[in-house]
């Protein structure tokens, strides 16, 4: 069934026709088809959406006039068709006669979700059978011990690639159960950059390479994987901030990790993706709640799972493939993304992303203000005009657009007009 919804046709994706600006004088037209005041007007131009969203006529729906657009890094906007549907099964799922708040995690209904939840996902990520998918608690945090747990013994070296503040968390975590090494880091860049991957100098006795494929607050992801030089060739990537985005060769992992509540789900689920053949050397002192072979053994089920996420990753999983699979999705991520870097790049510096082009995330877009005394109140009109979640990380400071794959292009076009009106006012 899924694999038939995301055979089908390849949708495309007509311009919103009720996404507007109104201004009096407009001069602007922008690849957007967005106009906007040239005149410097005192006052933001009010901008509307008042949006039929139609980027995938499958999955169309009615956008709610009183939701916001939410660039928040996560917890993140989820698909409203997905917050309706979940909304329709939430006192009587299916017939059942109980939400799936109250079912029992060992009944037949849940097993039914959590089984078709992780089927669909082995189609989105097209994930070899020699893969085990668990559905965890505890957050991308917890794996950054979990990892060296399962994969190490404490005398293990390993490599950390740290081109973020999530790999130097996990890098530090990972110190008090095995030996890792910081092979290169971008901090003395500010994290902007990523390694050129040959003149990494791996140590070839390390357990595992790990990467953090997204860094969700510098904005820096990866394109490429780096080929681990270790002895046994595994790769580890955190995900949590491009899980689902695009299409991932999973076989040139050991680990994939993710939380769920940046591009696939509320918060509380953990996904991991492990070769089977990693499962089942964990350290002795390792908990059972962290053990990957205890969650294998029992597909997800040795306590009680976070049953309402799952169903909820379920529901965002079906959405993903009615709306084609990850090729499309990941069309869609790069139409909004180009949108938003090409607007900041065009401000002759009014706006700046200080991420090298190269490396620039598709989900996370960290920019400056020239004059940062501006910001606090770009945040503020933004919020206005229900554009809200902008800030930037408290450890960067600046703004933080978040784009997954949840923001509908039209908020990524009321954005971009929002910046370019703001920039007029304000240059
Ligand atoms: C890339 C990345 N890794 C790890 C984490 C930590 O995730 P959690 O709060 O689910 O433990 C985050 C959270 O934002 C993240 O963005």
């Amino acid at each position: 069934m899924a694999m038939a919804m995301a055979a089908t046709s390849s949708p495309s994706f007509p311009k919103n026709p009720n996404f507007s600006i109104r201004p009096k004088n407009p001069i602007w037209t922008q690849q957007t088809g967005l106009s906007i005041n040239a005149s410097r007007p005192k006052k933001p131009t009010s901008i509307t959406c008042t949006a039929t969203i139609q980027e995938n006529p499958t999955t169309s729906t009615t956008r709610s006039q009183d939701r916001v657009f939410n660039f928040a890094a996560g917890p993140a906007t989820l698909p409203e068709r997905v917050l309706k549907k979940a909304e329709s099964e939430l006192v009587n799922w299916r017939g059942s006669g109980m939400s799936v708040m109250e079912m029992s995690h060992r009944g037949k209904e849940f097993l039914s979700i959590i089984q078709k939840a992780e089927a669909d996902l082995r189609t989105l990520l097209d994930i070899p059978s020699n893969y085990s998918v668990l559905f965890l608690q505890g957050g991308a945090t917890t794996q950054f011990a979990a990892i060296p747990l399962n994969l190490c013994k404490p005398n293990d070296p390993v490599d950390y690639l740290v081109t973020g503040s999530w790999g130097d968390k996990a890098f530090k975590e990972a110190q008090k159960f095995c030996k890792p090494s910081v092979i290169w880091s971008g901090k003395s860049e500010k994290y902007t950059k990523i390694p050129n991957f040959d003149s990494l100098e791996q140590n070839p006795d390390a357990r595992f390479l790990h990467i953090c494929a997204n860094e969700t607050i510098h904005g820096v992801e990866f394109k490429d994987y780096p080929d681990p030089r270790n002895k046994d060739k595994i790769l580890v990537a955190d995900m949590s901030s491009n899980f689902c985005s695009k299409p991932v060769d999973v076989s040139k992992f050991g680990v994939i990790y993710a939380g769920a509540q940046k591009n696939v789900g509320p918060s509380g689920v953990t996904i991991v993706i492990i070769r089977k053949d990693l499962i089942g050397n964990a350290q002795e002192i390792t908990p059972v709640m962290l053990d990957y072979k205890i969650h294998d053994e029992n597909n997800s089920l040795y306590n009680t799972p976070p049953c309402y996420g799952i169903y909820m990753c379920g529901l965002v999983f079906e959405d993903l493939l009615e709306q084609g699979g990850l090729k499309e999705v990941e069309k869609k991520n790069i139409k909004k993304a180009d949108l938003l870097y090409k607007v900041i790049d065009e401000s002759n510096g009014f706006y700046r992303c200080p991420v090298e082009k190269s490396v620039r995330s598709l989900m996370n877009v960290p920019f400056t203000l020239e004059k940062p005394e501006l910001e606090a109140e770009f945040i503020k009109e933004a919020a206005k005009e229900m554009m809200v979640q902008l800030k930037g990380h408290r450890s960067v400071g600046g703004m933080r657009a978040s784009i997954y794959n949840a923001m509908p292009l039209a908020g990524v076009e009321k954005l971009v007009a929002f910046m370019k009106d703001f920039q007029a006012r304000h240059a």
